[in-house]
């Protein structure tokens, strides 16, 4: 038996839900454990390809158990879609498992993600408008409402219809806006639960038993590490813990049941939302990195901010997760050009520095320090063995883990399952 972590090492969509795929062959079980459907991970299947926003990017293989964990957030509308989608092309969701532990996104959350955001104005933060914040707000208030309380039905209406109360109160009194209709919202949340039933259980209670059995156990987390609420450039993060140390707390397990902590690296840097961004690009290498990579959300739909590769954000990714080992995606994507850049320090007030700042507004002063490395021709996506990738990209990747000093255990040359060199395996 042995764990693996994958965690964003960026600002997430570096390729998780891929490589989260890749290894659940090896997995008897794959836990989602911080986030909800802001996220957005895409798998390719046979050249078909899935966005997957909630359910654990391991459901491609009947017969394995997915756990949505106990650190989720749940919103059932966008849970029944994404299990309908699955369904019509013919995948078996039988394993998918629902912690009781998690919570619920209400119709109040989407409402006040989207006014909060409205009323910050020019410093909106950019949000999914998921009503991830809010739901997490509710839940460190204790007044939010978790999964099973949606198995004895008379308990969740009672829970709802004291908080509908306060909810409505600040809508209609504080924001002048029509309150939400509860008997509407008791009435969908009556048919998701009948839906979603069969799925909830104690996703802790399982995820130890499958341990004890010696199962391979894969966590699969969303956002990356500088969206992490306390770790990354705040207030521009998301509301929950994708580091390493999320999987404690969002999954059940004390730190010691993590073995291997794999770190997906994009290749080049994206950010989807607001917020500091050091090796963005404006200017047409950012343009075609972004229009190659189809950089575009595969939430929101909106066009990725597209720059460099940032050591120094890669550095601080080794330290706050622990990582073992990193994999890179998207070497083909970044093939093709005469020469890459990798900022290896920032420059500020003549001095610079390779440490991740604490203040997110220092990022704006500081300047990027890079290293120009010889480029690669794109045409690799067929490459299977690390030996036969072009000079200059194996030259890339050991940069990379020299900068890190971290090894590169897999290497992303392709959207497809198949389309991966492996150089360590993780069970
Ligand atoms: P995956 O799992 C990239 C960003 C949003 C916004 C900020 C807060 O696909 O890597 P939120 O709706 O979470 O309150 O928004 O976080 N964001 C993501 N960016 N990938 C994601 O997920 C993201 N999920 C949220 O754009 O800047
Ligand atoms: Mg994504």
């Amino acid at each position: 038996m042995s764990t693996t972590v994958i965690t964003g090492a960026q600002w997430g969509d570096e390729g998780k839900g891929r490589f989260v795929d890749f290894l659940a062959r090896q997995a008897g079980c794959v836990v989602r454990y911080q986030g909800g459907d802001n996220a957005g991970h895409t798998v390719i299947i046979d050249s078909e390809e899935f966005k997957l926003h909630l359910v654990p990017s391991g459901i491609f293989y009947p017969h394995k158990i997915n756990i949505i964990g106990n650190g989720v957030v749940v919103n059932p509308a966008a849970l029944l879609k994404e299990l309908r989608m699955l369904e019509s092309s013919g995948i078996d969701v039988s394993g998918l498992r629902i912690c009781a532990r998690a919570h619920l996104i209400l119709p109040w959350h989407m409402k006040f993600d989207e006014l909060s955001e409205l009323g910050r104005g020019n410093a909106d933060i950019g949000t999914t408008k998921k009503g991830i914040g809010p739901a997490y707000m509710d839940k460190a208030e204790r007044s939010g409402i978790r999964v099973g309380d949606l198995i004895d039905f008379d308990v969740f209406v009672r829970k709802l219809t004291l908080y509908a109360k306060a909810k409505n109160d600040i809508l209609e009194k504080i924001y002048g806006e029509p309150g939400i209709d509860v008997n509407k919202v008791i009435e969908d949340y009556k048919y998701y639960a009948s839906v979603m039933m069969p799925y909830i259980t104690d996703g802790i209670a399982l995820l130890h038993e499958l341990i004890s059995k010696g199962e391979n156990i894969l966590f699969e987390g969303a956002q990356g590490t500088l969206l992490d609420l306390n770790i990354g450039t705040y207030p521009y993060v998301t509301s929950s813990h994708p580091i390493a140390g999320g999987v404690c707390v969002g999954a059940g397990v004390g730190p010691k049941l993590i073995d291997n902590v794999l770190g997906i690296v994009k290749a080049y840097t994206t950010r989807v939302g607001k917020g500091p961004f050091v090796t963005e690009l404006r200017d047409g290498t950012g343009d075609a990195i972004r229009e190659k990579g189809h950089e575009y959300g595969a939430t929101t739909g909106r066009a990725r901010r597209c720059g460099w590769l940032d050591a120094v954000i890669l550095k601080y990714a080794v330290r706050v997760n622990g990582l073992t080992h990193l994999a890179v995606t998207r070497m083909d994507i970044l093939g093709g050009f005469d020469t890459v850049k990798i900022c290896t320090g920032y420059r500020y007030r003549g001095e610079v520095t390779d440490v991740f700042p604490a203040r997110w507004e220092l990022l704006n002063e500081y300047e990027p320090v890079y290293e120009e490395l010889k480029g690669w021709d794109d045409n690799i996506s067929h490459i299977k063995r690390f030996e036969d990738l072009p000079e200059n990209a194996q030259k890339y990747i050991g940069r990379i883990e020299e900068l890190s000093g971290v090894p590169v255990a897999m290497i992303g040359v392709g959207a497809r399952r198949d389309q991966a060199i492996v150089r360590m395996e993780m069970f």
